[in-house]
């Protein structure tokens, strides 16, 4: 049998440990094909239950829901630690759920970003995410700089790892900090967060990460990489619902104590906290960066999700990844890379094909116009997105995708293209020749 044949995808279900995770997770029921947990991941069906303990908690217990029963709500967030530090590769000290992801990049950059009249440059890629480039350029202003003169933009994709070490040698000595994503959302691109991070410490610059697209997808060391510090949110990958808790990380060889840096109750050490005064102990590490005491309700919703991670286990994940990943890029590969009989479209993937530059997202390019063929999909029940102006994003992602979705996406998207987009496109080329 042939990796293309039609039974082939029954064969890898058959041979998948994680196939049974598939049914922990409320999978809608108007969709064929869910390829959007780089967006926002599926509901575990734990979660209602987590947040029922909560409501019931605080129905029953009022005021004492803070401090009673295995979950008292004011330390929640403690409870995620654990299961954090092993996703992102540190100590549990260095890791802590709290706010979103671009309030906790705010947060840190306060302390990363202390420019200098000869090293005020910001190194980030271009089409960085909005979120992303609004708080750097806020934050270049704040210090009274100019963005367009502090802002070194980096091309993901088109720079190789080589290239953007050679930048990192080359402008180094003016740049106070590197903020680079660890995967881009565009492309699904896995940047060497090791490289450069080395790369980066040996010009004297501190390197930090926006791990959205990354944590829970890529394998990730955190503390071992010396990264400065990462921040992330938890409803792509991680599942945790919309809007969900943000996480952030600090290596351990910060003196937070000695940092630039906005305060709140929440940072100040548990044991003396409610003795309420106006002294300021710091918590350790990264917790004295919490300002407010943690949502319950976000934060369950989260564990919820961790504990299907920690269950199913990163090198489980990883495997299947290769595995579901690598399908979708044969298939894609074998149906349409040259014009055929049955297409004339053909697709280009714009995601690097080696496994170590890239996690479970494929983003594409067709050689029509991404919107009818999109159109046509979603009349079919496939679930993808897009971002302008061409690249369809495509993530089968190892906790609940099957091979037979991959399988189904791709001969949906033939028949779409052999009885659809064809003859419209066809149709326009012939119109404008
Ligand atoms: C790469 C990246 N950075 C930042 C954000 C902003 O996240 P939030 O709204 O949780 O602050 C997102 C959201 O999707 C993202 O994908």
């Amino acid at each position: 049998m042939n990796v293309h044949d039609e039974e082939f995808h029954k064969i890898l279900d058959d041979g998948d440990e994680l196939s049974k995770f598939r049914e922990r997770f409320e999978i809608p029921k108007l969709y064929c094909v869910y390829f959007c947990g780089h967006s926002l991941g599926l509901q575990p069906k734990s979660t209602e239950s987590h947040v029922q303990q909560v409501l019931q908690s605080w129905k029953q217990n009022a005021n004492q829901c803070r401090y009673v029963t295995s979950l008292p709500l004011v330390y929640c967030d403690n409870q995620a630690k654990k299961g954090l530090s092993e996703l992102v590769g540190c100590y549990e000290s260095e890791v802590v759920a709290m706010n979103s992801l671009t309030t906790n990049l705010h947060l840190l950059m306060t302390s990363f970003y202390q420019p200098t009249k000869y090293r005020y440059k910001i190194l980030i890629e271009q089409n960085a995410f909005p979120s992303d480039y609004y708080v750097v350029a806020s934050q270049i202003r704040l210090a009274g700089y100019d963005e367009d003169e502090s802002l070194i933009l980096v091309k993901p994709r088109q720079v190789s790892l080589a290239c953007l070490l050679h930048l990192i040698e080359k402008e180094g000595d003016s740049i106070a900090l590197i903020l680079l994503p660890g995967v881009y959302f565009i492309t699904g691109q896995a940047f060497d967060m090791k490289a450069i991070t080395e790369a980066g410490h040996k010009k004297g610059c501190y390197v930090g990460y926006d791990l959205a697209h990354a944590v829970g997808n890529i394998e990730l060391h955190l503390h071992e990489w010396g990264v400065d510090f990462a921040c992330w949110c938890t409803y792509k990958y991680l599942n945790s619902g919309p809007g969900g808790i943000g996480a952030a990380f600090l290596h351990r060889r910060f003196d937070n104590t000695k940092m630039n840096k906005l305060l709140g109750w929440w940072g100040h050490k548990e044991s003396t906290r409610f003795e309420m005064t106006s002294d300021f102990d710091f918590a350790p590490g990264i917790d004295s960066y919490r300002l407010s005491n943690p949502p319950a309700l976000l934060v369950v919703c989260f564990i919820a999700s961790l504990n299907e991670f920690l269950e199913a286990g990163g090198r489980r994940l990883r495997e299947k990844r290769f595995l579901l990943t690598g399908y979708l890029e044969y298939l894609l590969k074998h149906h349409f890379s040259e014009p055929s009989n049955t297409s004339k479209v053909t697709v280009d993937i714009v995601t690097p094909l080696k496994f170590a530059e890239r996690g479970c997202q494929l983003s594409i390019r067709f050689s029509c116009p991404v919107h009818q063929v999109a159109e046509e999909l979603r009349k079919r029940g496939m679930i993808f997105d897009i971002r302008k102006p061409d690249v369809m994003r495509l993530t089968p992602v190892p906790l609940y995708n099957r091979f037979y979705d991959v399988y189904r996406f791709v001969d949906t998207l033939r028949s779409v293209l052999k009885h659809n987009i064809y003859s419209v496109f066809s149709a326009i080329k012939i119109f404008y020749e």
